[in-house]
């Protein structure tokens, strides 16, 4: 396919609803420019199935992307592809770096959960219990991140202050509009904050996951089971993977249920659960767009006679597929929390699945439930179409959530 013909992704996401239906249009796959850097899109969700699940695909583009060397000093989401963690990693290695942490995230540690996350979002609503009635509150502030962080920082014992700082460096990892010297401004930060919670939790360990990271690392008896760099860089998923990608999704589902009454009226009615809003939210409005990158081990020839070559990189563009007409038939494209299929790519596909997705469910559905029992009222404080979208071809979610808790009108 001849240059002309790539579609250029806007880094600011200033309207993905129309870049989604723009890479589905053009087929099963098609290539794009990601901040200068050319993919293969992929938004057909069989073909993206496919992809996901060949040993012939890879996202370790140390060993398997000839762009890698040449790409990374510039390109501003470098750090994606660069990091040394089971997100990049393939085969033998990516088990190895998974089975770390793989326990501690199971549906049944998860489910011990419960009564914490219940804890936290309600001690986050007693405090906006206290504010005086139409006060108008951002619940992306308010109630969206302090719920992610909370539980991510007590499974990875991150101590209260450093929580604060990773908020902001961790914010702009998945913020596409910045330059590729701010962004490796923001890695050195990033790195400078996981350094010295390494140091901490070295010199005063404690019952986390970080904790048990560093054992393994310093382990002398098979010290070859991590290295400095994998422990930080694994360090950097865990926290990352925890605190924007489930702040999405509660600010997603809020927004959508504060302006589409029916579909919170389903759940009180009993016509769906509360489950379902979420996943019916994880389908619509998933919390990552598009996840960069991953790289073609052989030539794929595609149903339209294109050709993925050896060594091209690839998108695999999650929100555009769980839209797709094959998933979802005509009314892909509309929210309906009673839909009986809500299948969705939301959380990825094969090796890679996110380990998080139990957690999330659970933390995400608490948070709504609590919320719409305590505050049945709520109303969005701006139309809808006001929200502005987060600049940022990743993440999935808005600049703030204004929201009227107990409006003494209503609008
Ligand atoms: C609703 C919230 C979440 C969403 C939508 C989400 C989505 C994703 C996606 C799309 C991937 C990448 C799949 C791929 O390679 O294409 C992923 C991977 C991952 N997620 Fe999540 N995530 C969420 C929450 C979490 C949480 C809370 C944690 C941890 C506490 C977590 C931990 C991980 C890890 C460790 C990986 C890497 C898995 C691997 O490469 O083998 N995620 N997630």
């Amino acid at each position: 396919m001849s240059e002309h013909q790539i579609l250029v992704l806007d880094p600011t996401g200033s309207d993905p609803d129309a870049e989604h239906q723009a890479l589905r249009e053009r087929g099963p796959a098609t290539r794009v420019d990601i901040l200068g850097v050319h993919a293969w899109s992929v938004s057909d969700p069989a073909l993206l199935k496919q992809l996901l699940t060949s040993k012939d695909v890879s996202k370790d583009g140390r060993a398997h992307w000839p762009a890698f060397a040449e790409t990374v000093p510039t390109w501003p989401l470098a750090l994606w592809v660069a990091v040394e963690n089971m997100f990049t990693a393939y085969g033998a290695d990516h088990t190895r770096l998974r089975r770390m942490v793989a326990p501690a995230l199971s549906a049944r540690r998860t489910a011990a959960l419960q009564a914490d996350i219940e804890r936290f979002v309600t001690s986050i609503l007693d405090d906006l219990d206290t504010l005086p009635a139409d006060t108008v509150v951002d619940l992306r502030e308010h109630l969206a991140y302090p719920l992610p962080i909370a539980v991510i920082g007590q499974l990875m014992g991150v101590p209260a202050d450093q929580r604060v700082e990773f908020r902001t460096v961790v914010d702009n990892v998945f913020a596409t509009h910045l330059t590729a010297e701010e962004q490796a401004a923001n890695t050195a930060c990033l790195y400078g904050l996981l350094d010295d919670l390494i140091e901490t939790k070295r010199t005063a360990p404690g019952d986390d996951m970080t904790s048990l990271l560093i054992a393994t690392r310093d382990d002398e008896g098979d010290g070859s089971t991590l290295s400095d760099a994998e422990l930080r860089d694994t360090l950097l998923l865990m926290i990352s993977a925890g605190y924007e990608t489930t702040v999405n999704v509660i600010d997603q589902a809020l927004t959508t249920l504060l302006s589409d009454p029916a579909q919170l009226a389903h759940v009180r009615d009993g016509r769906c659960t509360w489950q379902d809003i979420v996943e019916e939210t994880l389908r619509y409005e998933p919390a990552v767009k598009h996840l960069p990158l991953r790289y073609a081990l052989t030539d794929f020839t595609l149903p339209g006679g294109q050709t993925i070559r050896s060594g091209d990189a690839i998108l695999a563009s999650y929100a555009a597929a769980n839209r797709h007409p094959d998933l979802h038939h005509q009314d892909a494209d509309r929210f309906d929390a009673t839909r009986t299929t809500k299948e969705h790519l939301a959380f990825g596909h094969g090796v890679h699945f996110c380990l998080g997705a139990p957690l999330a469910r659970l933390e995400v559905a608490t948070a709504l439930h609590l919320f719409f029992e305590r505050f049945p009222d709520a109303q969005l404080a701006t139309g809808r179409e006001e929200l502005r979208r987060l600049p940022s071809l990743i993440s999935n979610g808005h600049d703030s959530v204004p929201v009227r808790l107990r409006p003494t009108t209503t609008n």
